[in-house]
C-alpha cells in the first residue's frame, strides 16, 4: 500500500494530562508531519515525546512527536495549528471561574509567544475558564477572530450523547445531541435538536428524564473532578480538541460546536460563545445557526451576557 502523505505541524502547549493525550491522539491520526509538545517544565515533554515515538512501530503511525521543555518555543515555528492546554485544572469544589487569574497570566504569555513564532496559525484554546481564555488568546495574539477558537461544545455534546445512549440503552452512534452556550453554569444543552435513531428525544424519554440528563451534562466536568480528586477530565476533552485541529488541517468543512466569535447570529454580537461552526484551514469559516426553542434561545442569550461580562474583565488580566 502506498504511504499516506503527511503534512503540517501542530503544536500542543502544555504537556499535562490534556496536552499529552491530545498530542498522542494527533500523532496516531498519522496525518500530520510533526506534532510538537511543549511545557515550561524541562524534560517532561521530551520524555513524553520519546515514549510516544516508541509506540509508532506498535500502533503503525509515522508522525513524529517532538518534545520541547523549559518554556522554549524552538521547533514550534510556523505551526499550522496550536492547541493551548497550558494552565491549572480545577480541584473538587472549584468552579472553572476560580482559575481565571492564574490561567489568564499563563494564556496571555503563551499567546504572545504563539504570535511571534507561528503568526499564521489557527489557535484552539482549551484552558479554563474556556470562553474567557479564548477571548483573551484572541486579544493577546492579535489574530483575526476566525483563527482563534475554543474547545468545549464538542466535549459537552459528547457527554450529553453518552448519557442519552446509556439511559435509552442504544449505541452512542444512534444518538445525536447538541450543546451550545458557555462551558460553565450557562451551558445550553439543546434537547430540541437531539435524536435517537432519527426520532426526537422527546418521543423517546419523558421530560423529567431529559431534564435530569441536561443537568448531568451541565455538571459533566465536575462529576469527573469529584471522582478523580486531583485534576480534571482529559480523555474526552483531548478527543474533541484533536478532532478540531484535524478539521483545520484537512480543511474538512466539518460542522461542530465550538467557542467562536459571534457577530449577529442568534441576535448576539461581539462575544466568544459556544455555537455550531464550519471548520477549515483558516479556522472558523462560518457560524451555522439552527432553529432553537424559545427557552433554548433565551438560554443562549443569557449565556452570551454572562460571558460578555467576564470577557471584558480578562482583557485587563
Ligand atoms: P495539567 O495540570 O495536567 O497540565 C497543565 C500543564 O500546563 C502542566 O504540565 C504545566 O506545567 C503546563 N504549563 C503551565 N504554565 C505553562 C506555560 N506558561 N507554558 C507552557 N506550559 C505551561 O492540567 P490538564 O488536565 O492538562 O488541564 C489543562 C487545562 O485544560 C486546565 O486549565 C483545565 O481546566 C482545562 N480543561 C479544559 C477542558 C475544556 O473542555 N475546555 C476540559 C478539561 C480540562
Ligand atoms: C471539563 O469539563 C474541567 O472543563 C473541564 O471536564
Amino acid at each position: 500500500m502506498a504511504a499516506q502523505p503527511r503534512s503540517g505541524k501542530v503544536t500542543v502547549v502544555g504537556a499535562g494530562f490534556y496536552g499529552s493525550t491530545t498530542a498522542l491522539r494527533l500523532a496516531e491520526y498519522d496525518v500530520f508531519e510533526t506534532v510538537v509538545l511543549t511545557d515550561i517544565v524541562e524534560g517532561k515533554p521530551e520524555g513524553l515525546a520519546l515514549d510516544m515515538n516508541q509506540s509508532r512501530p506498535i500502533e503503525g503511525f509515522e508522525t513524529r512527536v517532538v518534545g520541547v521543555g523549559g518554556g522554549s518555543y524552538e521547533g514550534t515555528e510556523k505551526s499550522d495549528v496550536v492547541v493551548v492546554t497550558a494552565g491549572l485544572p480545577r480541584k473538587p469544589g472549584m468552579s472553572r471561574m476560580d482559575l481565571i487569574e492564574t490561567n489568564a497570566g499563563i494564556v496571555r504569555q503563551v499567546s504572545e509567544n504563539i504570535a511571534k513564532t507561528s503568526p499564521d496559525a489557527v489557535v484552539v484554546v482549551v484552558s479554563n475558564p474556556l470562553d474567557e481564555m479564548t477571548a483573551l488568546a484572541q486579544i493577546a495574539t492579535g489574530f483575526p477572530h476566525q483563527r482563534v477558537m475554543g474547545q468545549a461544545g464538542m466535549l459537552d455534546t459528547a457527554r450529553f450523547s453518552t448519557f442519552v445512549a446509556e439511559e435509552v440503552g442504544v449505541p452512542v452512534a444512534s444518538v445525536r445531541t447538541l450543546t451550545l452556550g458557555s462551558h460553565g453554569d450557562t451551558m445550553v444543552p439543546v434537547p430540541s435538536r437531539c435524536t435517537v435513531d432519527g426520532r426526537p428525544l422527546s418521543d423517546v424519554l419523558p421530560a423529567d428524564r431529559i431534564e435530569h440528563l441536561v443537568q448531568r451534562t451541565r455538571n459533566g466536568g465536575a462529576e469527573v473532578v469529584a471522582l478523580l480528586k486531583t485534576g480534571s477530565a482529559y480523555y474526552a476533552p483531548s478527543a474533541a480538541a484533536a478532532r478540531m485541529a484535524r478539521a483545520v488541517m484537512e480543511d474538512s468543512g466539518a460542522v461542530m460546536p465550538v467557542c467562536t466569535w459571534v457577530d449577529g447570529e442568534y441576535g448576539i454580537s461581539g462575544v466568544y460563545l459556544g455555537v455550531e461552526a464550519e471548520i477549515g484551514r483558516g479556522g472558523v469559516k462560518r457560524v451555522v445557526e439552527s432553529d432553537l426553542s424559545e427557552d433554548e434561545l433565551a438560554g443562549l442569550r443569557e449565556a452570551a451576557e454572562a460571558v460578555r461580562a467576564k470577557q471584558a474583565d480578562v482583557a485587563d488580566l
